[in-house]
Order: structure tokens, then sequence, then C-alpha cells
């Protein structure tokens, strides 16, 4: 994709969790209840707490992010055999209480002439409380949350919501997410999109249509600061 076309696109649109917000950080405490358990309970976590938002996508059974992240540690819990309630003090407020991925607030501040927006699967009360909590709040313009609509992503009513909301056109957006299956939904819809693949993670067997694949967003930041000092 080339520079200028990002250049020229004038409404970003950010997924949270993973993208913006920190979802990784493991507590001592965590550790010393869930012990060698640890790793395997935020796997299992993690990826029943997807599965469960596909499935009830699927279902027509909508609940609410925060509902469905205590759902699936619940599971999480259940396989692994722990019982203990704190576990649920100490993994849930993550949602609620994030913390910003090293490089986001540089880049947000770098961004601040475009429309800066959240599309997040979270509740509304999760990003605002996300936002208030990391201090970005006067830098992002729009939070959109699946709650208006009561289906998740990577369903395209979602990316839709944006342009119906903002009344402006695909054309227009930039997508980044560094869920692939986000950055899949979302590009299959349309919307250029841009894979912040911090992990190096392979690329998965899914369908994608325009997509920029970058290491972290400072990369991106770097590339158009570089065509800034040159123009
Ligand atoms: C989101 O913020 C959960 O990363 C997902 O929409």
């Amino acid at each position: 994709m080339e520079k200028k076309k990002i250049k020229s696109k004038s409404i970003f649109v950010f997924d949270a969790f993973g993208t913006l917000f920190k979802t990784s950080e493991i507590d001592t405490e965590l550790q010393n209840i869930a012990k060698d358990k640890t790793e395997n309970l935020i796997s299992i976590w993690r990826k029943k707490q997807l599965e469960y938002t596909w499935l009830r996508n699927q279902m027509n059974k909508y609940a609410p992010f925060s509902q469905v992240t205590k759902e699936a540690l619940d599971y999480s819990m259940r396989v692994n055999q722990l019982k203990n309630p704190r576990i649920f003090d100490l993994l849930l407020p993550i949602y609620n209480r994030p913390n910003l991925i090293d490089g986001v607030q540089e880049t947000l501040d770098f961004f601040q002439e475009k429309t800066i927006c959240i599309l997040s699967n979270g509740t509304r009360s999760m990003l605002e409380n996300g936002v208030q909590k990391t201090g970005i709040e006067n830098i992002i313009d729009h939070l959109f949350s699946v709650d208006d609509l009561g289906i998740f992503k990577p369903r395209k009513e979602v990316y839709q919501m944006v342009l119906d909301k903002l009344e402006v056109s695909k054309n227009e957006v930039l997508f980044f997410s560094s869920n692939q299956w986000d950055v899949s939904g979302a590009s299959n819809f349309g919307l250029t999109s841009v894979w912040v693949n911090r992990n190096n993670e392979v690329r998965e067997g899914l369908p994608f249509g325009n997509v920029l694949e970058v290491q972290n967003l400072e990369e991106l930041r770097h590339l158009l600061n570089i065509d800034k000092e040159v123009s």
C-alpha cells in the first residue's frame, strides 16, 4: 500500500484490546494462586473469550463483553481446577483499568490531525474507563462499542456502524488491529487495514483484503514521518 494513500485517509479507527490497551499483564499474586497453571488459565480464557463472541454472533445471543469475558474465565478456571474467586478480582479489571501498550501514546499524538476512533467488542463503560485510566480521552474523538448493535466483530455490520455514524465512506477510513481475525473482518468488509503484528505471528489462513503489516505502531509513524520530512 502506498504511503500517500494512507496519509490521505482522515479517519483512523483502532481496535482497543491488544492494539491500544495491554491485556497481558500478569500479577504475581495470580502466579502465587494459579502456579504452574497460570499460563494455561490465561490461554484458555483468551481463546474461549473470542470463541464465545463468535458463537454468540452465530446464535444471535449477544451478551456484553464483560459477561462473555467472565464466563470464559469461569470456564478456564474449572478446566484448570482452580476455585479461588480472587482470580476474578485479579484478571477481570484488566478490561476496565488497562494500561497503554508502549508507543501508543506517541503514535496517537502523531496522528492528532486525524479523526481518531476506537471500535471495540468491549462495552461502552469498559472503553470509557479505559480511555480515562490511560489518559487518552482527549485524543479520542469517537468511541464505538458493539454494545450499540448487539453484535460482535468481525460481523460486517459492526464496521459499517462507523461509516453510518460518521457519515463517511470506506475509502476515508484506515483500520488498525493487532488481532488477525479483526484485520480479516475489516479488510474483507472493504476497509484498508493495518495489521499491527507485534508478536511476529504467522499469518492466519483467513481471507484478507487490503492489508499493510507493521511490527508496531511506531513503524508506521516512522514511515509517515520520513515522508513528512521529505515532502
Ligand atoms: C476489541 O477491543 C476484543 O480486541 C477486541 O474489540
